[in-house]
């Protein structure tokens, strides 16, 4: 089996032309690794903006002192944006992380970011909105690109802020997370009132595929997909295990890349978000966004060895 017949480049025929999804960083931008590639890009359906391909998740990773000095952390943002990173993903559920998050920023004098975090209470609606401008001060956006309702808590009286901050332009994009409920998940798609999900989906971790995925692909849902590793635990299923010879084919060096690859290749995904505390995880991440993408056979393949 060729490359070419086993492979695709999915966010080239998702975005436009594939020479307009990679580009060649500045050497000044990174002194260690001149020669690294931007990340792909694929298209947000609501709006066809274009987000690149690997994203940034901050639970657990970024809960620290806010005021300490973080130089393992910073160089993780700092080598995200190098790569053309931008979507980043937080929650007022994870401690400090927005607020680690923007100091950060300012520590590098970025705000060039894809501003995206939630709003966590069942205290009602005004609690929701003093914790989201909570947020704002917390992450430092003018206004944040993306507010999702975290696990659908006080979805009745979250959703109907979000609806009115967008349509005032205070936030770009609305959506909701969720792990379990996919009932409620699919029916918010198909009401056609989201333009995110966030949902949890990897080779350990399948749910959403029956219903959830293709729903949001019919619907123009765009999808960040939470635990590409299974909070890691992906890992210990390859332990020991050599990369295949297939995985040259898709341009990966790790098991990382592969497992970020494999979920590219489905249509529906937008942008993983991989949560990282170390900048070789980092860099080792970012890869996953330059290169073909498993195709259909190739992806079954992936599973059937990885998983079994
Ligand atoms: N309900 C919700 O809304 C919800 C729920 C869960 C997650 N999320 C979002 O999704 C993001 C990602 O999920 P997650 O953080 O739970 O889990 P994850 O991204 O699947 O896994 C993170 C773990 O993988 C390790 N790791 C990262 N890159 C690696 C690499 N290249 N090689 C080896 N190990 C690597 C990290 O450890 P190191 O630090 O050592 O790299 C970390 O322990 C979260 O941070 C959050 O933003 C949302």
């Amino acid at each position: 089996m060729t490359v070419d017949r086993r492979t695709f480049l999915r966010s080239g025929l998702l975005a436009g032309s594939a020479a307009s999804l990679t580009r060649t960083l500045p050497a000044s931008r990174r002194d260690d690794a001149p020669s690294i590639r931007a990340i792909q890009r694929r298209r947000i359906p609501k709006t066809g903006e274009l987000l690149p391909v690997i994203g940034l998740g901050t639970s657990r990773t970024l809960n620290v002192d806010p005021s300490g000095d973080h130089p393992a952390l910073r160089e993780v943002l700092q080598g995200f944006l190098d790569w053309g990173g931008t979507c980043v993903d937080s929650s007022p559920m994870y401690g400090n992380s927005e607020s680690v998050v923007g100091a950060l920023l300012g520590q590098l004098g970025r705000q060039d970011l894809f501003y995206a975090t939630k709003v966590w209470t069942d205290k009602g609606k005004q609690a929701g909105i003093d914790q989201m401008e909570q947020s704002r001060q917390r992450m430092g956006p003018e206004r944040f690109d993306l507010m999702q309702v975290h696990n659908l808590v006080g979805l009745e009286e979250h959703m109907p802020t979000l609806e009115q901050m967008k349509a005032e332009g205070r936030i770009r994009y609305l959506g909701v997370t969720e792990m379990r409920d996919w009932e409620t998940v699919e029916k918010l798609i198909v009401s056609d009132k989201l333009d995110f999900v966030q949902i949890p989906y990897s080779l350990g971790e399948r749910a959403v595929e029956a219903r959830i995925l293709p729903a949001a692909r019919d619907h123009g849902v765009a999808t960040l997909i939470m635990r590409p590793f299974v909070r890691g635990q992906l890992f210990q299923a390859v332990k020991g295990k050599e990369l295949p010879g297939w995985a040259a084919e898709i341009d990966c060096t790790s098991w990382a890349q592969v497992f970020l690859k494999w979920l590219l290749g489905h249509p529906a995904v937008t942008c993983p978000i991989p949560a990282t505390s170390k900048p070789h995880h980092l860099h080792d991440n970012m890869q996953g966004g330059v290169g073909a993408v498993p195709d259909t056979a190739l992806r079954a393949r992936i599973l059937e060895e990885v998983v079994g």
